[in-house]
């Protein structure tokens, strides 16, 4: 029978996130407890006067421009400007449904090859196979918080014979939870060899030490900045994700904004119209509110298990950790992660799937299986989220990490 699948799109396998989520379900119907690290999403509610925004603006059913509402484009270009200093005109700017359309649209239109580093978030390689874009990998190390140093993007980029690059950056990074500390080296060297940059700052607004830090600040000429309203604000559901385009890259604006009049059109009117309230309104009090708990429960969860049998580094941002089980007892990331599961209840991802080889004993720790909504509302009078408030919001947290804890030791 003839082959009806573009070669490419056969290329596209399952990841093992799916195969631990089965294992997930199966265990819940045999009744057995799980503690929900693997599945990464906003625990918080969509902040309310937003929600109101939405509601009041359901009846918007007209199209809206492609490359999106005005008032929304000139509200996250304002965003942009106050809290990075860069100047990425409303012009510049492109609303789509979700961030991930944004970068798929990219690769679709570029032509040349790309520059990941593990670890990396899972779509970046799929969406470079769709475009037929050849991917390079950087592996980073635990010492340089799992970012590439400016020496391995500069040995990467000589040894590619392709000189249209593009390089994929994601800080504060999912799956890592850590933040690129030498942005300024790797601007100098993307600099120096005209790379484009796409930086991907979904996560930013959830930086935990409240310093926003973009490397379009040292390289504003070729980088391309990512957003949207799926993580700080928890309205991943909703689709609102924009790109911010530099003055030099206008030519791939255009393409962007042709394929999305022939995909998907407008991202949906009413969305957008709440979009502007997002980043209009303050949510001074709700950013600091979430920051603080998922700053709290990241280090509960760093402190009670690092040891010598889990190296792991701080929480800095999002809502994950990277904890690495060294031992050769397992042949894949992929058993660690079921014979984990199995014995402990525990679920998390192999970082197999981030990039990683096989046998790096590496693990994506996603620490938010707890009610946002109830940790949200509880009210601390500006305490410090100890330990008993932590055992009382997150005990499905508190429990399962004791559990890892005490299954490690065992190793
Ligand atoms: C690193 C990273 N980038 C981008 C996205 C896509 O976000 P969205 O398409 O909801 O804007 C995600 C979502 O999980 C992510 O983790």
């Amino acid at each position: 029978m003839k082959e009806l699948t573009k070669k490419n799109i056969l290329r596209l396998k399952p990841s093992s996130t799916l195969v631990i989520n089965e294992k997930c379900k199966e265990l819940i119907q045999k009744g057995k407890k799980v503690y929900q690290f693997g599945f990464g999403q906003s625990p918080f509610p969509v902040p309310e006067k937003i929600v109101n925004a939405l509601k009041e603006n359901a009846h918007k059913k007209e199209y809206l421009p492609i490359q999106g509402l005005k008032r929304l484009r000139e509200s996250i270009s304002k965003d942009l400007r106050k809290k990075i200093g860069v100047d990425y005109p409303k012009e510049n700017i492109v609303i789509t449904p979700g961030s991930k359309e944004a970068m798929l649209l990219l690769h679709v239109a570029f032509n040349g090859e790309i520059i990941l580093s593990a670890p990396s978030w899972v779509s970046y390689e799929p969406q470079a196979i769709i475009g037929r874009n050849k991917v390079h990998w950087i592996q980073t190390s635990r010492e340089n918080n799992w970012f590439p140093t400016a020496q391995q993007l500069e040995k990467k980029i000589k040894s590619i014979k392709c000189k249209n690059l593009i390089f994929i950056l994601n800080s504060p990074n999912n799956p890592s939870g850590t933040i690129c500390k030498n942005l300024k080296e790797l601007a100098v060297v993307a600099k120096k060899y005209d790379l484009i940059v796409l930086s991907d700052e979904i996560y930013t607004d959830l930086t935990f030490c409240n310093k926003y830090e973009s490397i379009s600040q040292f390289y504003p000429e070729k980088t391309f900045i990512s957003g949207g309203l799926s993580k700080w604000c928890g309205a991943g559901g909703w689709r609102v994700g924009f790109f911010a385009v530099p003055n030099k890259l206008s030519n791939l604006l255009d393409n962007i904004k042709t394929l999305a009049s022939e995909s998907y059109s407008t991202v949906n009117s009413p969305a957008q119209f709440a979009a502007v309230e997002a980043y209009e309104g303050d949510f001074k009090e709700y950013k600091s509110k979430t920051i603080n708990i998922l700053k709290s429960v990241g280090n509960y969860v760093y402190n009670n298990l690092k040891s010598n049998k889990i190296l792991i580094n701080p929480p800095q941002g999002a809502f994950y950790l990277m904890p690495e089980f060294p031992n050769k007892k397992f042949k894949s990331s992929i058993e660690l992660c079921e014979v984990i599961l199995d014995e402990t209840g525990v679920a998390m991802l192999p970082a197999s799937d981030f990039g990683f080889s096989k046998k790096k004993m590496l693990t994506r720790l996603c620490y938010i299986d707890f009610d946002g909504s109830e940790f949200l509302n509880a009210n601390f009078n500006g305490k410090i989220l100890n330990h008993k408030i932590i055992e009382k919001y997150a005990p499905n947290v508190v429990e399962g990490i004791k559990k890892l804890s005490i299954w490690a030791k065992k190793l």
